[in-house]
């Protein structure tokens, strides 16, 4: 995930370098770490057949990094030729501008500490699991690479026109929470929800939450729940949409948004295309 919090972050900021990376230090990780990373892979390796879309699943498989917390240099040489993107080691969240101009430069960040034990179905920052588990895989492929780096191009500009609210919503019900519609029915591409043991499954199944299908503006206006399973997911049909869809200049959509309410994390507007579950039929 990203954007920055109003606790105290969790990872040591001691020693890092002015664009807030740091060494991954990687032997420095115990055995137990790398016995809970098994386990979190193994939990939600079982989860992806079925729930995420198949552009995640291809690339979890060529990967194969489960049996313990990977090296970012030994991921990097295979991601670096395939999109020109590279990972970098960071401390934790970062300042949203700090965070943009990584983006923007296809650096990802990727938090170096893993949750404790305790913390294993839920977890309140991004750790390395999450930025791992979720947010790597699709840096593999082209359209959703390029889609990031225009997103940390447009975070930098959004900030100048102070409307990184908006836009962080789009990231969140995208990047973090989106759905897709596939040939196999609704997947996921979130990686709040890949990484998530109680949401993979929640996300397609339960009747519970809205599905609607993806809207720009209707995402930029809408809240979000930081701290429960989500009420709302938008849904795309391909990475394409969501890169063409972005394209364009946001700054008269901005001044658009700031003329409409804001809608509630569990709200439906007239307008809205509701996406049936896989559960309902
Ligand atoms: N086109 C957007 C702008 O002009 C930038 C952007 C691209 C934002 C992709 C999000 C995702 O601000
Ligand atoms: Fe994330």
């Amino acid at each position: 995930m990203a954007g920055q919090t109003d606790h105290a972050l969790r990872g040591n900021y001691e020693g890092m370098r002015a664009d807030y990376t740091v060494d991954q230090n990687w032997s420095a990780y115990s055995a137990a770490e790398h016995d809970l990373w098994k386990r979190l892979y193994a939990r939600q390796s079982v989860l992806v057949p079925k729930y995420a879309c198949d552009e995640f699943i291809d690339i979890l498989g060529r990967l194969n990094f489960g049996a313990g917390i990977p090296r970012f240099d030994g991921i990097n040489a295979k991601l670096y030729p395939a999109t020109r993107w590279t990972l970098v080691a960071v401390p934790g969240l970062l300042p949203d501008d700090v965070f943009f101009e990584h983006l923007a430069n296809r650096r990802f960040p990727v938090t170096v500490w893993l949750r404790t034990p305790e913390e294993f179905d839920y977890i309140v920052e991004p750790d390395i699991f999450h930025d791992f588990f979720g947010h790597v895989p699709l840096l593999f492929n082209p359209v959703f690479a390029d889609y990031l780096e225009a997103y940390g191009k447009g975070g930098v500009k959004a900030k100048g026109l102070n409307a990184l609210d908006y836009l962080a919503r789009l990231y969140w019900y995208t990047v973090e929470f989106g759905l897709i519609r596939t040939n196999k029915g609704l997947r996921t591409y979130g990686a709040g929800i890949l990484s998530s043991g109680g949401e993979l499954p929640y996300c397609i199944e339960s009747d519970k939450p809205h599905r609607i299908r993806f809207d720009l503006l209707r995402v930029m206006q809408s809240n979000y729940k930081i701290d429960t399973f989500q009420e709302t997911y938008f849904v795309i049909d391909s990475f394409r949409e969501l890169f063409d869809a972005t394209a364009p200049d946001f700054t008269p959509y901005y001044q658009t948004l700031r003329t409409r309410p804001d809608i509630a994390a569990n709200g439906l507007i007239a307008a809205d295309e509701l996406i049936a579950s896989a559960g309902a039929h």
